[in-house]
């Protein structure tokens, strides 16, 4: 079934606690975690404290995004803080392989994410090391951009490696998501739509985070029967 992931980067800061009470309430299962070093992003957000506070005050499931330089340093670190999921850059690792192993052998799992201008191809050796592949669908860095609509071909690719690898890779998409293109994504093959600024900037994100997971589950459904009767 395809999951909605909000993304506290768009949330109200001062008052994390109950925003991520009210999102867990929606029946949000995964919770969407970006880390920004202002030096691989323009952008500098939170760190390991965040997530240990993060950790102790919930049961969701914590999908880090480290968008930071070498990695390679931190990633045991923000384990014992907390990430369940973990995912580094491609753009930002030089022994990509060793990392995987690394954070899985630590008890998280393991993903790499591409920026849009890294072709999913790269990915041919990797994939089986990964629990999760998360495609950027916007240029990193900041919350609340426009879609980068190619970012739907890029899903079909990556879909169509992971099953001729006979593997079962989630496949994750963040930036610019909505209402709006979330069946687009599923039916595309998304396993888990990330959405900031959509949910957290909305009137009411509880309803907004409804609307989305429906979507999400309706276009699953479809696309289970595409398949049967394909
Ligand atoms: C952007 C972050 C995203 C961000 C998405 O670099 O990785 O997770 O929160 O924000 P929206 O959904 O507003 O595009
Ligand atoms: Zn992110």
């Amino acid at each position: 079934m395809a999951l909605i992931a909000p993304s506290i980067l768009s949330a109200d800061f001062l008052n994390l606690g109950q925003e991520i009470r009210n999102i867990q309430e929606a029946g949000a299962r995964i919770l969407h975690v970006d880390v920004m070093d202002g030096h691989f992003v323009p952008n500098l957000t939170i760190g390991l404290p965040v997530i240990e506070a993060l950790r102790n005050s919930t049961d969701l499931l914590l999908d880090v995004h480290l968008m930071i330089s070498n990695p390679e340093q931190m990633v045991e670190a923000y384990i014992d803080a907390g990430a369940d999921y973990l995912s580094v850059h491609y753009e930002t690792v030089d022994h990509l392989d060793r990392l995987m192993e690394r954070i899985r052998e630590k008890g998280a799992q393991p993903g790499v994410v591409l920026n849009p201008h890294t072709p999913v191809l790269i990915l041919e050796d990797i994939l089986k090391k990964c629990h999760h592949i998360l495609l950027m669908s916007v240029n990193p860095g900041y919350g609340g951009q426009k879609f980068i609509f190619a970012s739907f071909d890029k899903v079909r690719k990556l879909k169509s490696l992971i099953d001729s690898q006979g593997l079962n890779v989630k496949i994750e998409i963040d930036g610019g998501m909505g209402p709006d293109n979330t069946e687009e994504a599923v039916k595309s093959g998304v396993d888990i739509v990330i959405a900031g600024s959509a949910i957290f900037h909305s009137q009411s994100p509880k309803d907004t985070f409804h609307q989305m997971q429906r979507i999400a589950e309706g276009a699953a459904v479809l696309k289970g029967n595409n398949a049967i009767s394909a």
